[in-house]
């Protein structure tokens, strides 16, 4: 029993460990590049909810509204002068998602499915989840004024 109670103690432990290591690829972003990427994010989150709140009334007009301003236009808006200091890869997933989010808003006005739109909007999310696994972002710690050189750095 105690030797049990060890062995469990010692895998939570080794777990703590290895989960303390952030060795996710790293972003590195001045805080005006941070800033503008975690904005982005905090209306991902918040679009999302918006999103589910409306399926579960069944409100299939403000699920396609909500889903689409997190569609392309969105990306428009917002990525354009990041996309020189970020990854292909990261650029690439984020266009997914913001596609995703328009093929919802398409498919939830077709079809008016409330499951079919809870299915898609899981599979988005797949991806949100995705990214967070691989990326982190660091910051060089200058505001963006005091920077000579734009970050530019390759990522590995
Ligand atoms: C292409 C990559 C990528 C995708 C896709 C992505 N994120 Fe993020 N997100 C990030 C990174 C990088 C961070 C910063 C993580 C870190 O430094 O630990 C972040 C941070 C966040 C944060 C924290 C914001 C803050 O203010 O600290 C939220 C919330 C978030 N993401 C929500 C989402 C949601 C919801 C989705 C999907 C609908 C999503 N993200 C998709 C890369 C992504």
């Amino acid at each position: 029993m105690k030797k049990i109670y060890l062995l469990v103690l010692s895998l939570l432990t080794t777990t703590v460990i290895a989960a303390d290591m952030d060795e996710r690829k790293v972003l590195m972003l001045n805080e005006m590049q941070r800033h503008h990427i975690l904005t982005e994010m905090r209306a991902l989150l918040l679009g999302t909810q918006q999103i589910l709140q409306a399926l579960s009334e069944e409100d299939m007009t403000a699920v396609a509204r909500h889903a689409r301003m997190l569609g392309m236009e969105m990306a428009h808006k917002g990525e354009n002068h990041l996309q020189s200091v970020l990854p292909e890869d990261f650029m690439q997933l984020g266009m997914s998602v913001h596609k995703s989010f328009d093929q919802i808003a398409v498919d939830t006005e077709t079809l008016r499915d409330p499951k079919h739109t809870l299915a898609l909007l899981s599979i988005t999310m797949q991806r949100c989840v995705a990214c967070h696994a691989t990326y982190q972002i660091r910051t060089t710690g200058l505001p963006a004024e005091a920077e000579t050189h734009p970050a530019h750095h390759k990522h590995h």
